[in-house]
């Protein structure tokens, strides 16, 4: 028998003994059309800011809707796409095909901004510093150029440079958190944390399908977080929940945070093996990137590997946003691992053009570089603060005249939610853990820098309520957990972590592809698995020590010629995944 867990399990941080009035998400605005995304309807939810304290006042969510495209409508998936920080609208306006091909087109998809992502719903984006100061901020700093490291981090003149750099982030990591406090998000901070996120699926699940009906839910990503959270804390509540390229709950409950960096960054190298041995078979004709005709990965790999020696002495310095081109070419590299029906395009016009302009280098080489990023690459980055489409950006910049870019929701949502950061967890303890994790895990992009959870011992707020779980309820209905093998942000082994953990209350599918979840490479034999889950709960028998493999299908290649699963069972034979 397993423990309902429930309210009683919550840290409800803050509460003093005082009685506090609960407080509840409203009734939704007429769904009206949004044109500027396509075929979307958008509507407004009021939901309280503290659902533990009415009079903290109320937020308002965007919520979007994709209708069914089938004759018969059979119910309403809601959809969180991660990040956290990424937005519900522009992934249902770019991945909503995807996501409904899956389903056979007989579900709604509902979305949303949720707390802290966007300028539609409040609180919207996390705002510390004005634009105007942002590049004195950081100016001089790691923060702003990146870290200048190569092959496993030995060289000592490199190594001292990041070192010298801890005291001054300690520093300025600090008085970071006092601008947060101190700027016109304050009062806000405290209330974008996931556990209001999970009350705020609840609320419009009561507003758009029916009080205290079941909710069918699919996470993605950062998503699978809120999902784990949302079934432990409404275990009556859970319908048909998929938890899709899944981040292991009971990790980011029991460790401190700037460690979660070392589980995710390491799927990464096994994913740009996929790519590079993908661009060696499709050859120069098909994937500039490759040297020559018949060649192999690691000709793919020596390639990019000197595009990033020639970048290392051009830093830049002192002019953020703009980063030195190291960290611009490593992030762009790490970028194209997300969504592998990309790889063409990056391995023929992204990369190779990033290199040339390398090459190229003058005094305007990284500014242009910066500028071709920003133009090009950054719309196909599933990543939250470029992951707007332009006109959403557009007003954006119009309505906050001040403080428009450089968002901190990802920090604010992540920080809020993590364990108690440990009083001795300075920066340079986490520089040590960094250059471990580039020597021992990720040498190709373990030195991407800050992410994050890198941070937390300096954010200023707490969530007022965190799920820390036990995350093994007594559920409604079984869930669906679904892992990549070879996804490049959330390892395989987490999807298998979580399904151990959810026991027999649910069944892992590992997909055998590349790419970040599932919906980027099409598996008939998923969506014939998630198709019959949404029909009538029936799961394939898939476990965490024995899950149901679904090959991806025949047809699909990542370049001209290349089919996917030659490359997979190439990268497969080498077992990279068995590594950690
Ligand atoms: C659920 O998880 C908790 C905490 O990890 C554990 O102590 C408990 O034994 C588990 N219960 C079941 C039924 O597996
Ligand atoms: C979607 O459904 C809503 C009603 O919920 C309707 O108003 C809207 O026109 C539909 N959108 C499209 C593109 O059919
Ligand atoms: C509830 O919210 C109000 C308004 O923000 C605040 O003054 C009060 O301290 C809060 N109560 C608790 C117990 O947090
Ligand atoms: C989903 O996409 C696949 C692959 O593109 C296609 O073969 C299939 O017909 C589509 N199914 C639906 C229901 O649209
Ligand atoms: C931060 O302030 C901006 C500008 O006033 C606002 O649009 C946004 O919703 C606020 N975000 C939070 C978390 O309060
Ligand atoms: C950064 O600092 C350098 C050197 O102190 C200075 O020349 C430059 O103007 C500063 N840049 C900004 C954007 O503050
Ligand atoms: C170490 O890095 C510095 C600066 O990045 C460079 O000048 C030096 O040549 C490197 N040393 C070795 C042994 O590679
Ligand atoms: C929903 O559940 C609550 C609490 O159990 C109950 O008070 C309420 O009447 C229910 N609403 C409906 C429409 O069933
Ligand atoms: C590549 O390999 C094929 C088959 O082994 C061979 O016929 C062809 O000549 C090779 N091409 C080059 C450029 O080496
Ligand atoms: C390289 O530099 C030349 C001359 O400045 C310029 O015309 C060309 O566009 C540059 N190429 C790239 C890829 O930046
Ligand atoms: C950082 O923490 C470590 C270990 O807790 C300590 O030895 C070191 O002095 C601290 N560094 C700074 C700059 O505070």
């Amino acid at each position: 028998m397993k423990s309902k867990a429930g309210a009683a399990t919550l840290a409800v941080v803050g509460l003093t003994g005082q009685m506090m009035m609960a407080a509840r998400a409203g009734s939704i605005s007429a769904w009206a059309p949004c044109p500027q995304f396509g075929d979307l309807s958008c509507a407004y939810l009021d939901v309280p800011l503290d659902y533990h304290n009415a009079s903290a006042g109320n937020g308002q969510l965007l919520v979007v809707k994709a209708n069914a495209t089938a004759a018969e409508r059979k119910g309403t998936i809601f959809l969180n796409p991660g990040g956290p920080g990424v937005s519900g609208l522009s992934t249902l306006a770019t991945d909503g095909d995807a996501l409904m091909n899956r389903t056979g087109g007989a579900y709604d998809f509902v979305s949303w901004d949720p707390r802290g992502v966007g300028p539609y719903t409040y609180p919207g984006n996390v705002y510390c510093i004005p634009d105007d100061e942002f590049a004195s901020f950081w100016n001089g700093t790691i923060e702003g150029t990146g870290i200048n490291e190569l092959g496993d981090f030995t060289n000592q003149t490199d190594l001292r440079a990041l070192y010298s750099q801890a005291p001054v982030l300690d520093e300025k990591w600090r008085e970071l958190g006092e601008r947060c406090l101190a700027g016109p998000n304050a009062t806000t901070l405290g209330y974008i944390g996931t556990a209001a996120t999970v009350r705020d699926l609840v609320g419009l699940a009561d507003a758009i399908v029916g009080e205290n009906s079941t909710i069918d839910y699919w996470g993605l990503s950062y998503g699978t977080l809120v999902g784990a959270w949302f079934i432990n804390m409404f275990p009556d509540r859970v319908g048909r929940v998929i938890l899709d390229g899944v981040l292991d709950a009971t990790r980011v409950a029991s460790t401190q945070s700037y460690q979660l960096w070392r589980d995710q960054v390491g799927a990464a190298e096994d994913a740009y093996t996929g790519l590079a041995t993908a661009c060696a078979l499709a050859g120069p004709d098909n994937c500039k990137l490759a040297p020559s005709a018949n060649g192999t990965a690691q000709d793919v790999v020596d390639v990019l590997n000197d595009a990033i020696k020639a970048s290392l002495p051009r830093q830049l310095g002192h002019d953020h946003p703009v980063q030195n081109l190291l960290t611009i070419l490593r992030a762009t590299m790490y970028s194209s691992l997300y969504q592998p029906q990309l790889w063409a395009q990056y391995g023929n016009e992204l990369l190779p053009q990033a290199i040339a302009t390398i090459q190229n280098s003058t005094a305007d080489s990284a500014s242009s570089l910066t500028k071709y990023v920003v133009s090009t690459v950054a719309p196909t980055l599933p990543l939250p603060s470029s992951h707007l489409p332009n006109e959403i950006a557009i007003v954006q910049r119009r309505r906050d005249a001040v403080y428009t870019q450089n968002s901190y929701t990802e920090v604010a949502v992540v920080c809020a939610d993590s364990v108690d950061a440990d009083p001795s967890v300075n920066t340079t303890v986490v520089f040590d853990d960094l250059v471990d994790v580039i020597r021992t895990v990720s040498p190709s992009f373990g030195a991407l820098f800050p992410v994050p959870w890198q941070r937390c011992s300096y954010w200023p707020v707490r969530a007022p309520e965190r799920f820390q779980g036990p995350f093994n309820g007594t559920f409604a209905h079984r869930v669906l957990v679904i892992g990549n093998a070879y996804d490049n942000a959330t390892p395989f082994k987490e999807a298998a972590h979580m399904a151990e953990v959810l026991g027999d209350q649910a069944a892992l599918v590992k997909q055998n592809s590349f790419g970040h979840t599932s919906i980027y490479q099409y598996s008939t034999c998923v969506a014939d698995i998630i198709k019959a889950y949404l029909q009538d709960g029936t799961l394939p028998s898939g476990t965490s020590s024995n899950p149901t493999v679904c090959d991806i299908d025949d047809d699909v290649e990542l370049f001209p010629g290349v089919k996917a699963v030659d490359v997979i069972a190439q990268v497969g034979a080498t077992d990279l995944s068995a590594r950690d």
